[in-house]
């Protein structure tokens, strides 16, 4: 377990890097990000490395023990390479050209530049790739954090696009039948006829959009592996990584773990009122790789650009901390070290205020610092090992996105639904892509697969053919891989394996919300949303509607598939529907549940071979009394705890179960 920050040497004096180094190592921050923006100091002029004064900073850093990750400075193209290369700055949706100065002003596809990165990563990777000192490296910075994934609009990029959609398609033939371009006389003749979906033109075809957000991932996905590939013969020992940002969807995350050693991501919990935004940040880190993962950046200042969030509570960097930890971070880096003077980030707040001087929150991360170091022992080696796991692509995704279908569905808003209920019962959940190993879980819930390949399906019926649990929400199976709705009777591929049919659908708003009905307890509840209207061709009714003229018709359903069973649930709903629905799926596939625990209150379990460690998170302002069903040493206090446990305001409680 270590403890971090976020570190730019370059916005200080160097006579204050000896300062910040014992300030740093008396706070117990074991390691240090750095470098991620630094470009213009590491390569002043072109060809004119100068490392020299990062080596100075890492030497203090070692006098005091503390490790370093280093960031490749991609994300910001200096001012000598921008006016080199004009055509380096990306051009906008709108057709205008981002400015300099905003980070992330490049073309992902431009080969000056992708050649710059790759000359960079091999120096950095020559000079440190076997530095005792260095455990890691982050590649660029929160790749795609602009307009939609940042794609580029410039010539370049859509003359490969055209390029990416010949080798996809063959020919001019097939992709006017995948892209169904029969509708608005959109056949094309020729590969330069097809266009890039610019603003604000929203209604183009949908296939295109896709497509384009598909070769649009793909450029950001290169461009990072341009990096992977320079540094990966030099580095021994450490990590490549890159610093993701949970539920951004934006990019094809599965596709950008893939070369990584190991996830990452930055956690700003401060705008999250509910424990499950940061936690499903959390779970889709985890589940890209299927392991422990670390937090770049975490909140520790009151942030903004412009305008400030409201500066974290006593208790909060603590709690949020464990938080992490809880779900499988193995290190925690806070953002920043200190607040910038200067800058686009001068209210982006660290653990230092502007002053530097050690406060409230250096206190605060200092205590937590302590209590990580005094249980690093036990939990080092241990891991979250969740039984059930949300399935999705980014395609899914990017659908929903483009086409809500109906009022403001989101991928998320769904799996939130889930994720909730997960964690009222202290049930961990992964979130996975197909390229997961779907052995380790027992139960699947496939939030609004509404566009599926055939192999997906296949193998979806295969873990319900061995026992496992699917459950499918409203919407799915809906399209091919191309994006063109299926012909056959909805869920269309899904059909066979869900046993029921859906012959038509409504859309009902959640402020004017029907009712869906549970068969066997006869309880109620508002539903909303897309709402399936489901007939059975096989399966069993679960729950039925109970409102409007498709009242009795059969809203939730359930078939036996092999060994497992596959759901159908037609509409979202209230939260009570999916806290009394997952109880009955936990307890048919047998996973262990707490008794319900109240809403953002968290009790997270890491395993390994020196047992089972519950972090008991309070993720809310007021007290709160548990029941955690175990007893257990108290590893930050005293004594023993549980069954029941207090937890004040933002608290936290670690116990080992016996
Ligand atoms: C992101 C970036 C950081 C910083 C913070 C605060 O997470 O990775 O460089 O900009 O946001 O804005
Ligand atoms: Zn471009």
């Amino acid at each position: 377990m270590l403890i971090g920050a976020d570190y730019y040497p370059e916005h200080w004096p160097t006579d204050r890097w000896p300062t910040d180094a014992k300030l740093m190592r008396e706070a117990g921050i074991g390691v240090v990000r750095m470098a991620e923006f630094a470009w213009n100091r590491l390569e002043p002029q072109e060809g004119r490395y100068d490392f020299a004064w990062l080596d100075a900073v890492m030497k203090l850093q070692a006098k005091h023990g503390i490790r370093v990750i280093l960031g490749t400075p991609s994300a910001t193209p200096t001012a000598w390479q921008v006016a080199k290369w004009p055509d380096l700055l990306p051009v906008k949706a709108d057709g205008t050209t981002f400015p300099f100065g905003i980070r992330k002003h490049y073309c992902p596809r431009h080969e000056g530049y992708r050649d710059a990165c790759r000359r960079m990563a091999d120096a950095m990777g020559r000079r440190w790739g076997r530095s005792k000192q260095v455990i890691g490296w982050q590649i660029d910075n929160e790749f795609g954090g602009i307009d939609f994934g940042a794609p580029c609009f410039c010539p370049r990029c859509v003359g490969q696009w055209r390029a990416w959609l010949r080798r996809h398609y063959g020919t001019l033939e097939a992709l006017n039948a995948a892209w169904g371009t029969a509708f608005w006389a959109q056949e094309y003749t020729d590969w330069d006829q097809i266009v890039a979906p610019m603003q604000p033109v929203t209604s183009q075809n949908p296939s295109l959009h896709l497509d384009w957000r598909r070769f649009a991932s793909d450029g950001i996905v290169e461009f990072q592996q341009v990096q992977v590939d320079a540094l990966r013969p030099h580095v021994r020992g450490q990590f490549i990584s890159t610093n993701l940002m949970g539920m951004f969807e934006d990019l094809d995350y599965e596709a950008l773990a893939t070369p990584l050693d190991v996830a990452g991501w930055d956690n700003y919990p401060i705008w999250a009122a509910e424990a499950v935004d940061p936690a499903m940040g959390h779970a889709v880190t985890r589940g890209l790789k299927q392991k422990s993962f670390l937090v770049f950046e975490q909140q520790s200042g009151p942030s903004g650009w412009n305008a400030m969030t409201g500066t974290p509570r006593p208790g909060q960097i603590r709690m949020w901390t464990w938080q992490s930890i809880g779900h499988g971070a193995d290190a925690v880096l806070y953002f920043r070290w200190r607040a910038c003077r200067f800058g686009t980030e001068q209210y982006w707040h660290g653990i230092l205020q502007h002053d530097g001087l050690p406060g409230r929150r250096y206190k605060e991360v200092r205590q937590v610092a302590r209590e990580v170091a005094k249980l690093s022992k036990a939990l080092d080696g241990t891991e979250v090992r969740a039984p059930a796991a949300l399935w999705h692509t980014y395609d899914v995704n990017w659908v929903i996105r483009f086409q809500p279908g109906c009022d403001k569905m989101t991928f998320w808003d769904e799996a939130k639904r889930f994720g909730k209920a997960f964690a009222r019962r202290g049930i961990a959940y992964d979130v996975v892509t197909p390229k997961a190993d779907l052995g380790r879980y027992r139960l699947l819930v496939c939030p609004h697969a509404v566009i599926l390949r055939e192999d997906h399906v296949e193998a979806l019926r295969k873990f319900a053919q061995a026992g496992g649990t699917v459950v499918f929400t409203s919407r799915s199976g809906e399209r091919g891989w191309t994006n063109i709705i299926t012909d056959l009777a909805r869920p269309g591929l899904l059909g066979k394996m869900t046993g029921c049919r859906i012959p038509e659908y409504d859309m009902v708003r959640q402020d004017k919300p029907g009712q869906i009905e549970m068969a066997d307890t006869g309880r109620l509840y508002d539903a909303f949303g897309w709402c399936d209207l489901l007939e059975t061709d096989g399966a069993a009714v679960v729950a039925r509607y109970a409102a409007e003229f498709y009242k009795g018709t059969a809203a939730v359903t359930v078939n036996r598939v092999g060994k497992g069973r596959v759901y159908y649930v037609g509409a979202s709903a209230e939260d009570a529907f999916y806290d009394d629905f997952l109880a009955r799926l936990a307890d048919e596939v047998k996973l262990p549940m707490l008794p319900p625990l109240p809403l953002n209150v968290e009790v997270l379990e890491r395993r390994g071979k020196a047992g089972r460690f519950l972090i008991v998170i309070n993720y809310t302002a007021d007290a709160q009394t548990i029941d955690i069903a175990v007893t257990g040493k108290n590893l930050l206090g005293k004594g023993t705890r549980g069954p029941k446990i207090e937890l004040e305001p933002y608290g936290v409680q670690v116990v080992q179960a016996r």
